[in-house]
């Protein structure tokens, strides 16, 4: 699949798959602390889609957020090149990645484009880099 020198034709091609995919898989998020359900679908080059949903935790700050899910299990199965982030919760309209999230992407998919989607089914665009322009980095 080529890069994204298409949007347009992304949307056609993927985003049923995609909207299919992050609408079941936000109904597995285990948020009985926040009550928000975020699901995640990740858009390899290759064409394979992986998902996430938020896992949170009594000691709260080792929740998981869903596009991290997504991420993680695309890396351990071998994924490398990350085209769409796919990005839905019935209770927060349009949501987007959280900082730390940002980070992890700025390292492991620099060059994704984070999709959100409105409760209209409204999609926007956002490159990484207009969401996150100076992330931290190790100087190796
Ligand atoms: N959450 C995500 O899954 N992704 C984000 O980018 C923002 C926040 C989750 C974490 C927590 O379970 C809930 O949403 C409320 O913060």
């Amino acid at each position: 699949m080529a890069r994204i020198s298409s949007n347009t034709v992304l949307r056609k091609k993927v985003s049923k798959e995609l909207v299919r995919r992050v609408k079941r898989v936000v109904n597995n998020a285990y948020a009985p602390y926040s009550g928000i359900s975020v699901g995640a679908a990740l858009y390899c080059a290759n064409g394979h889609i992986y998902t996430g949903s938020n896992i949170e935790n009594s000691s709260y700050s080792l929740t998981i957020c869903a596009e991290r899910v997504a991420l993680f299990k695309a890396i351990s199965e071998g994924e490398r090149d990350f085209l769409l982030l796919l990005l839905y919760s019935p209770q927060i309209d349009s949501i987007l990645p959280c900082g730390a999230c940002l980070q992890v992407f700025s390292e492991c998919a620099p060059e994704i484009i984070i999709v959100t989607m409105s409760k209209k089914s409204e999609f926007r665009f956002y490159p990484l880099q207009t969401l996150l322009s100076k992330p931290f980095k190790v100087n190796k």
